[in-house]
């Protein structure tokens, strides 16, 4: 999986290096981007496929490819996590590829190339970034949290709802970010560097690594009113386990405001 990841990263590694010089264009690079996410997503299917042929594959490219596992292995893949910010020369964006065995996640790998953070999880084995072993932050008074978020945009989400839950977070907390990946939000927060995170209308694979990796990290992972997860549910809370009960608060009292 992160040989996987490093192949296709070097494509994307390139291509973004030439992002900044179609920015001037009016036409813009968005078509550029989306031919370096469909290489990124070849790579992908050619690394993962050539590895364990067998096994199913479902990415934000193209269509799902059933396995034949008898374990029910697939990979679920977001080859360029962080697409807006690419298209703008940000340098925040990741490759995401977990495996999913019989509908429980047991491996992951989220890469950001260009930090050259590698992070990764196997379930049972804990967390790494590159050879480190990483834990989710000790903090756990809401006051001096940090935490992640994904805004709604043009034609997406719940303004309404969302703008309560910022008001609400911004208020109580250190304050909050919105980075554009959520697959590294979820990293920052198994790496302790976020405190905690949340989003709405996620697809899985924005979020299956990063799930597996915040809870092999000792984090907790549920909706955003507390109840279990689902990677094909309409939203996600990542946090400590200290902080987790004070955040679900937090975001239900702003909900009913
Ligand atoms: C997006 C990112 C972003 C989140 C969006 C996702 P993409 O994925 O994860 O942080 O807020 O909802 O769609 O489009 O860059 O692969
Ligand atoms: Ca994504
Ligand atoms: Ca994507």
């Amino acid at each position: 999986m992160t040989r996987a990841a490093i192949k296709a990263s070097r494509g994307l590694k390139r291509d973004f290096g030439e992002v900044e010089n179609l920015q001037v264009s009016r036409k813009g690079p968005a078509d550029f981007v989306s031919t370096a996410d469909l290489k990124a997503d070849k790579t992908l299917r050619e690394e993962l496929g050539n590895a364990r042929p067998e096994y199913g594959f479902l990415t934000e490219e193209g269509a799902e490819v059933k396995g034949t596992d008898e374990h029910g292995r697939r990979w679920i893949v977001d080859p360029l996590d962080g697409t807006t910010n690419f298209l703008h020369g940000l340098p925040h964006f990741a490759v995401s590829i977990a495996l999913e065995e019989r509908g429980e996640l047991v491996a992951a790998v989220v890469y950001d190339p260009i930090k050259d953070e590698m992070f990764t999880a196997e379930k049972g084995a804990g967390a790494f970034l590159n050879d480190r072993r990483i834990r989710v932050s000790g903090r756990s008074a809401l006051n001096s949290a940090l935490v992640g978020t994904g805004a709604p945009f043009l034609g997406h989400g719940d303004r309404p709802i969302f703008l309560k839950e910022v008001d609400a977070i911004t208020a109580s907390t250190a304050g909050i970010r919105r980075m554009g990946s959520a697959a590294l939000d979820l990293a920052y927060v198994a790496a302790g560097r976020f405190d905690g995170f949340w989003e709405r209308e996620l697809s899985p694979w924005d979020i299956a690594a990063g799930v597996l990796l915040v809870r092999e990290s000792g984090g907790q992972v549920t909706t955003i009113k507390g109840t279990a997860f689902k990677l094909d549910g309409d939203s996600i809370l990542a946090a400590n386990l200290e902080l987790h009960p004070s955040l679900v608060k937090a975001l239900r009292a702003a909900r009913d405001s």
